[in-house]
């Protein structure tokens, strides 16, 4: 058995945190290796990945969990909740995460059923990083649309490390500054997708006054997002302060069931995405909210949200990232919405 167990210094938070966390050998009959962090186990099989944790057990089919497996790795467990589905997920305290099973659905919190741990993020992060990278057959790449990958199905074949290893784009000031995160070029591994052939790939030119090369940039953006090998994954390309501009291109299904502990911006730039907007804590229904081409909303701090994009579509997603905006809103001190008419 190898094992992650980290020895860490107390819990910044003052919460208790556990500390167990191990890797199991490969199973006979499947090739794939178990995984357990503090109470909870993870296994996968043909089809499916089975969690199970001190009086309870879930069952996902596994291209699901492993897409919204490699949104919470490569997010870094994000902001607030990541519902990899109705039952089980992970909320970020930045530094430190929980990991639980119900919390946010009402029928296991009215029967007294959700179980959850807090870890340090650093020992659940190395745990979902072990598991992606064992759990995702050659060929098959949890962050592609479904129409340009393979399937996870079947027992245990090669790996894709290359893919499931991809750092998320985070712009320290934005896309194409010096010695920035660099525009996407055909030579630099960025093809035109497939669905964005119709995107004009010009660029703006830029005549700084001498002194100010560095400082004054431009990229065009439509070109940058058609260039995207990943869907829904909200890349930091500029930075103002606090204020992230997060966009990135959606098809099929964001694979999880995003819970804000913010307010977020959305502005569709291309096509159309739906979303299914429920409530953070039951996971009730609130809102079906129909996007098109120029459409800006905002979603709520108090909701939980996931999305469908038919064709590829390109999205805007404005992020304030204050760490002080959670304590604030659970304080009252911030509001639920940003707009109100
Ligand atoms: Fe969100």
């Amino acid at each position: 058995m190898a094992m992650l167990e980290s020895e860490g210094a107390p819990a910044a938070s003052g919460a208790t945190l556990a500390r167990h966390t191990a890797v199991l050998p490969a199973e006979n009959v499947t090739g794939y290796r178990a995984f357990q962090a503090g109470s909870f186990e993870f296994h996968r099989d043909e089809y499916f990945a089975r969690i199970t944790w001190p009086g309870g057990s879930h069952v996902m089919p596994v291209d699901y969990f492993l897409r919204a497996l490699m949104r919470d790795v490569a997010w870094g467990f994000f902001y607030g909740t990541v519902n990899f589905d109705g039952v089980f997920g992970t909320t970020n305290h930045y530094g430190e995460v929980t990991m639980y099973a119900g919390l946010y659905n009402d029928s296991f919190k009215a029967a007294g059923r959700d179980f959850s741990e807090r870890f340090d993020s650093n020992d659940l992060m190395g745990v979902f990083k072990a598991m992606i990278g064992d759990w995702t057959n050659a060929g098959y790449d949890p962050f592609a649309a479904p129409m340009e990958t393979g399937t996870p199905w079947g027992p245990k074949q090669g790996a894709n490390h290359s893919a499931v290893e991809r750092l998320r784009v985070t712009a320290k000031r934005m896309v194409g500054l010096p010695g920035d995160t660099p525009v996407r070029t055909d030579e630099s591994g960025f093809p035109v997708n497939r669905m964005f052939h119709d995107v004009p790939q010009d660029a703006p030119k830029v005549f700084a006054e001498p002194g100010f090369e560095d400082e004054v940039s431009a990229f065009n953006l439509f070109a940058y997002l058609s260039r995207s090998d990943v869907t829904w994954n909200p890349s930091v390309c500029s930075v103002v302060g606090e204020s992230l501009f997060c966009p990135t291109s959606e098809e099929f299904i964001l694979p999880v069931d995003h819970g804000n502990d913010r307010c977020e911006w959305f502005i569709v730039l291309t096509d159309e995405i739906v979303w299914d907007v429920k409530d953070k804590e039951t996971g009730k229904n609130r809102a079906r909210v129909i996007m098109k081409a120029g459409d800006v909303a905002c979603m709520p701090a108090d909701i939980r949200h996931t999305g469908y994009a038919d064709k590829r579509s390109m999205l805007l997603v404005w992020e304030n990232a204050s760490p002080k905006i959670p304590e604030l809103i659970a304080k009252g001190e911030a509001p639920l919405v940003s707009v109100q008419f």
